[in-house]
């Protein structure tokens, strides 16, 4: 007994004593990034612009893995749960990070308090679209059509927490309008739904869906942002078209299990800082109708200060939505 207690607590010692030293070094070997969506949707393209950036500057492969489920909880609680050596990472977004909190009683992480947060990778807001058949010429025709018809109409989202799943939550509280729910493992896949006119309508974030509005495969009616997107400069903001109210901007960050060594944080967040400097990534999202966060905005106090904001302004209005969705 007192042998292999001494054995653990010289171990506990050795591994103190290395790790600095593989701080210093790290990374030394390929980094796993969880992207808690299928492939395709606005998680995985930011996942994948941000980290084939950051593989160069840290010199080793950043291998994307997609997991799915539960709204991207699951593949958040494998990050969560992961070790703190900055082998694994994760990217997770407003849903995962801040409103799921509020529907899951039982979510087997807090994102204020166990990740070590490396920084907001992007903004974007979300797109109001719809089959490309649908016959409403505007939002207002739109939502007339919605009431007309509601006991036929489907919605496309990411799973129960999803950012796409808590803004529907949100437009039916605010239109007393309750369609059919259809859950996908990430708005990739219900975004290729929605162009083979499978399910009705969506509120995707418009780096998802610039590029079928702009080739015309499916409609849109309205962004959720205060001005209107350079790249579909048609289509009005939510409050040119009748729904003021009705606003929101989505981000997806980069996160790591709690309890990083110091210098391997700092690499992380250097790494994703001169990624959004790059005016080359600033171009990417640019076309796909989203911002690089800059200046005061980027690393881990901004994100800390992110996550905790939209959990005490989310966790109120959902749970508000939940009570009428039922
Ligand atoms: C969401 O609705 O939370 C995301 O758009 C899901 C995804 O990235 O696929």
């Amino acid at each position: 007994m007192s042998v292999s207690r001494r054995s653990f607590v010289l171990a506990g010692a050795a591994t103190l004593l290395a790790s600095p030293v593989r701080a210093q070094t790290y990374p030394d070997r390929p980094i796993t990034v969880v992207v808690p969506f299928a492939a395709g949707g606005p998680t995985d393209i930011v996942a994948r612009i941000v980290s084939e950036h950051m593989s160069r500057t840290l010199g080793q492969q950043m291998i994307v893995e997609n997991v799915g489920g539960a709204g991207g909880t699951t593949g958040m609680v494998r990050v969560a749960q992961a070790a703190p050596d900055g082998y694994t990472i994760g990217v997770g977004n407003m849903g995962t990070q801040s409103a799921a909190p509020a529907l899951y009683p039982n979510l087997k992480y807090d994102p204020a308090t166990s990740f070590d947060q490396i920084g907001v990778a992007n903004n974007t807001p979300m797109v109001i679209i719809a089959r490309k058949e649908t016959p409403a010429k505007d939002l207002a025709e739109f939502i007339a059509y919605l009431k007309a018809n509601i006991q036929k109409i489907s919605y496309g989202h990411a799973g129960v927490g999803s950012i796409s799943h808590v803004v529907g939550m949100v437009f039916s509280a605010q239109t007393g309008l309750k369609p059919a729910l259809v859950a996908y493992r990430g708005t990739g896949p219900a975004l290729n739904d929605l162009v083979a006119g499978k399910i009705d309508f969506m509120i995707d974030q418009a780096l998802n869906n610039i590029p079928q509005i702009q080739a015309g495969t499916i409609r849109s009616y309205a962004v959720t942002a205060p001005a209107r997107l350079d790249v579909i400069k048609d289509v009005p903001t939510t409050k040119e078209a009748g729904m003021p109210e009705f606003t929101a901007n989505a981000w997806n960050a980069v996160v790591a299990p709690k309890g990083l060594a110091g210098p391997v944080r700092d690499k992380l967040v250097a790494a994703l800082n001169k990624a959004l400097d790059d005016p080359a990534i600033q171009k990417r999202y640019a076309d796909l109708g989203s911002t690089a966060p800059q200046g005061a905005d980027q690393g881990p106090a901004a994100l800390q200060k992110l996550v905790e904001t939209d959990m005490a302004r989310l966790t109120p209005i959902l749970k508000a939505a939940a009570a009428t969705a039922q």
